[in-house]
C-alpha cells in the first residue's frame, strides 16, 4: 500500500477531519500508548475524550492561570536565577511536571524537587517510548527501558494516587463528602468511569502515562523553541524584540511563530479504513498510510506569506490560528492547547487574556535577564530525528 504525504496547510486540515483517517503514528510505541485516548477511534475514542473532556472546559485554565499558575512558573525559576545559570529543558520539565502530573491525578509533593525530577525521568523515558517511531536506539533496549519505568512509576506513584481516590470515591459513596470534595484531575474521572470505557487497570496505567508525557515533552520543547527564536530574532532587530518582551499579547505571538515554525509533532501519521478524495484532488485508497507533514504545511507559502521567516507579527487568514497545525485538529485536536497555549487576544470574548504556559515561562525567563551562555551553545538530540533540543544552557544577569 502506497504511502500519501499531505504537506499542503489546506489538505492537511481537511485529513485531519476525515473519519475514516485512524491514528497510526504510535503503531510502535505500543508499551505506552495502547488503548490511549490518543490512538483510539470512532465511539471508543468519542466516549473516553467526554469523560475526559470534562476537566478541560473553557475557563479552568483561565481561572489556573490568574490563581497559581504564575506562581509556579516564577518559583520553578528562582533557584535558576540565584545560581545563575539554567539549562532550558531542566527548567522547562521542572515547570511543566507538577502541572502536568496535577492534571493526570498523579500525587507528589511539590516542594520536593527530588519527586519532581523523579516523575521527569519517567516522562522522558514515555516520550522515549510514545516516540519509538523516531528513535535512532535499537528499538528492543528502548521498549525493555519504558516497560521497567512504567512497573516503577506504578509502585511509586499511581498505586497511592489510586488508593487515595478510591478512598475518596468510596466517602463519596457513603454521603460523608460531596463532589466538589473530588480532585479534578483525569485519573478520577477514570476511576469513575471505569466499567464505561472498559479499563482494565494496565490501560488506566498506560492512560496516566500519557498524560504525563503528552503534556509535559510537548510543552518543554515548545518553550526550548520559544526561547531560542526569541535569542535569534533579538539578536536581528533587538527594537522589535525589546517590544514583544514588554508585551505579553506580543510575547504570546511569538509563542505561537514558534509553534507554527518547530511544532512538536512535526508529522501525524493516519491509515485510511476507507477510499477517500480530498477537495484538492488527492486521492488516498482504503489501506494507504497517509503522513500529515504539519512542519510543511505550517510554512505553506499560500496561507503564510515569507513562511519560513520568523514575523510573530505576520497577518494569517481568519480562519487560520497563528499556530498552524501545531495542536492537531479534529477528533484528536490537542486536549490542552489552552492550558499550553492559552487563548489568543482576538478571540477571548470574555475579555481576560489566557496566556497559557509558554507564554507565561518565557515572559518570566526573559523578566530575569536570560541570555545564552556563550561558553555552552545548546546541542540537538543525537537520539531523535526530530527537531529537539537536548541541551540549552542560558545564564542570567
Ligand atoms: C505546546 C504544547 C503542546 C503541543 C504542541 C501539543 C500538540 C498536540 C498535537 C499535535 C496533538 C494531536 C496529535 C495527533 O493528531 O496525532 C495533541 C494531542 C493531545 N494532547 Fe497536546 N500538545 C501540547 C500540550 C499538551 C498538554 C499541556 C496536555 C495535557 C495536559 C496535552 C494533552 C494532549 C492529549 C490528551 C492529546 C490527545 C487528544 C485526543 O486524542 O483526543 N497536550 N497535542
Amino acid at each position: 500500500m502506497p504511502t500519501i504525504t499531505l504537506d499542503r496547510y489546506a489538505d492537511v486540515r481537511e485529513a485531519y477531519r476525515q473519519h475514516d483517517l485512524e491514528q497510526a503514528l504510535y503503531d510502535a510505541g505500543g508499551v505506552v500508548m495502547a488503548d490511549c485516548l490518543l490512538v483510539l477511534h470512532g465511539s471508543a475514542h468519542r466516549t473516553r475524550r467526554r469523560v475526559e473532556n470534562r476537566l478541560f472546559r473553557r475557563g479552568t485554565f483561565r481561572h489556573w492561570e490568574h490563581t497559581f499558575l504564575r506562581d509556579v512558573v516564577t518559583d520553578t525559576l528562582a533557584p535558576f536565577v540565584a545560581a545563575g545559570r539554567a539549562d532550558l529543558l531542566e527548567l522547562g520539565y521542572r515547570t511543566v511536571m507538577n502541572l502536568t502530573a496535577m492534571v493526570a491525578g498523579v500525587d507528589h509533593s511539590t516542594t520536593e524537587v527530588a519527586e519532581t525530577d523523579a516523575l521527569y525521568r519517567f516522562a522522558k523515558k514515555f516520550s522515549e517510548g510514545a516516540t519509538l517511531v523516531h528513535t535512532t536506539r535499537d528499538p528492543e533496549e528502548v521498549r525493555a527501558e519504558v516497560a521497567d519505568a512504567l512497573d516503577e512509576f506504578d509502585r511509586i506513584f499511581l498505586t497511592p494516587s489510586i488508593a487515595r481516590r478510591e478512598a475518596l470515591l468510596g466517602r463519596l459513596a457513603a454521603g460523608e463528602i460531596t463532589e466538589d470534595d473530588l480532585p479534578r484531575d483525569v485519573l478520577t474521572a477514570l476511576l469513575r468511569h471505569t466499567e464505561e470505557l472498559g479499563l482494565d487497570r494496565d490501560m488506566l496505567r498506560r492512560e496516566v502515562a500519557f498524560y504525563l508525557q503528552a503534556g509535559s515533552h510537548s510543552t518543554a520543547d515548545a518553550f526550548s523553541h520559544a526561547v531560542d527564536d526569541w535569542f535569534a530574532w533579538s539578536a536581528r532587530d533587538p527594537e522589535a524584540a525589546e517590544e514583544a518582551r514588554h508585551d505579553p499579547a506580543l510575547l504570546q505571538a511569538c509563542v505561537y511563530e514558534t509553534l507554527r515554525l518547530h511544532p512538536a509533532s512535526p508529522v501525524a501519521r493516519r491509515r485510511a479504513l476507507a477510499p477517500i478524495s480530498l477537495r484538492g484532488g488527492t486521492e488516498i485508497p482504503e489501506g494507504s498510510e497517509v503522513v500529515l507533514d504539519i512542519a510543511a504545511a505550517n510554512r505553506d507559502p499560500e496561507i503564510f506569506d515569507r513562511p519560513t521567516e520568523y514575523d510573530p507579527a505576520r497577518d494569517v487568514p481568519a480562519e487560520v490560528p497563528r499556530w498552524g497545525h501545531a495542536f492537531g485538529g479534529g477528533m484528536h485536536a490537542c486536549i490542552g492547547t489552552e492550558l499550553a497555549g492559552g487563548v489568543p487576544a482576538a478571540t477571548d470574548r470574555e475579555g481576560a487574556q489566557v496566556l497559557g504556559t509558554v507564554t507565561l515561562m518565557l515572559d518570566a525567563l526573559l523578566a530575569a535577564g536570560a541570555r545564552p551562555d556563550p561558553a555552552a551553545p545548546p546541542q540537538r538530540d543525537p537520539h531523535s530525528a526530530r527537531d529537539h533540543f537536548a541541551s540549552y544552557p542560558v545564564v542570567f544577569g
